[in-house]
């Protein structure tokens, strides 16, 4: 008989980068007879008590999709509502943010976006910028394709211009091109509302990204569900291709 491996006294690592599909607001809602737009302000609540709770169980890096590139589908009033909630939240926890040493990112295309929109998040990202306790990644107006054709788009232009030769073009000079350009792959993506698909988040950035779903409608998650994911991601064994698992 094969001896089992020793088990290992060393802690499982909590994941440095969690990414989170925050999905269920308009479910979460209508099971209240509420409009779609409530389910997305309690939605924002829960945004809060995430990011606290990730500062709190030592989660460096956490990414949240808040709009992606396909949610211009959706009726404009709600397309507005989220916009607005985006206002609303900067306007009211950017110096929370700032004092309490969370770097803001905001990943996605500014194309489309109100001008006022495009200058509250540069002046979220400007006045974080110091920030390196905790970083939090909004990805707004997001699209995974549209990331990867964006990047491939500037590295074409660089090349026309003589800045860089095709052979340059490796998958770490690509990566520096990615609106996530510094920031760590994340090592757990966390899609709530029973869904089982990645609706075109992190598609470059997931290649070996652990994956957890849960049943939770984002309005409803909180502490507990994200200590749940976390132990989900602690019985995993990571292999990156290789024949023995690998701890990060
Ligand atoms: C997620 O909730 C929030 C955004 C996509 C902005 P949904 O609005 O997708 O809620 P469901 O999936 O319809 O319940
Ligand atoms: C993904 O959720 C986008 C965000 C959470 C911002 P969707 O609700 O838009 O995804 P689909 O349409 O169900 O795939
Ligand atoms: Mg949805």
């Amino acid at each position: 008989m094969m001896a089992q491996p020793a088990p290992s006294s060393a802690p499982a690592p909590v994941p440095r980068h969690i990414a989170i599909i925050m999905d269920g607001n308009g479910r979460w809602a209508k099971q209240r007879s509420r409009p779609r737009t409530f389910g997305h302000s309690e939605g924002v609540e829960a945004l809060r008590r995430t990011v606290e709770a990730a500062g709190e169980l030592g989660v460096r890096y956490l990414t949240v999709f808040g709009f992606s590139t396909e949610n211009w589908r959706r009726p404009i009033e709600e397309v507005n509502a989220l916009f607005d909630l985006l206002r609303l939240y900067v306007a009211r926890d950017l110096d929370r943010l700032v004092k309490e040493g969370v770097r803001v990112h905001v990943i996605g295309s500014r194309e489309g976006l109100q001008p006022d929109l495009a200058r509250i998040i540069a002046d979220a990202e400007a006045k974080t910028r110091h920030n390196d306790k905790q970083h939090l990644v909004i990805a707004f107006n997001y699209g995974g394709q549209d990331e990867i054709a964006r990047a491939a788009r500037r590295i074409a232009e660089d090349v026309a211009a003589g800045k860089l030769a095709p052979g340059e073009v490796t998958i770490e000079r690509f990566e520096t091109y990615l609106d996530t350009a510094g920031l760590p792959p994340p090592d757990l993506l966390i899609r709530t509302s029973g869904e089982l698909r990645l609706s075109n988040f992190m598609l470059w950035q997931a290649a070996y990204t652990e994956l957890v779903f849960s049943d939770i409608l984002w309005p409803d998650f909180d502490k507990a569900a994200l200590q749940a994911a976390i132990d989900a991601y602690q019985r995993r064994e990571r292999r990156f291709g290789g024949a023995e698992p690998e701890r990060p």
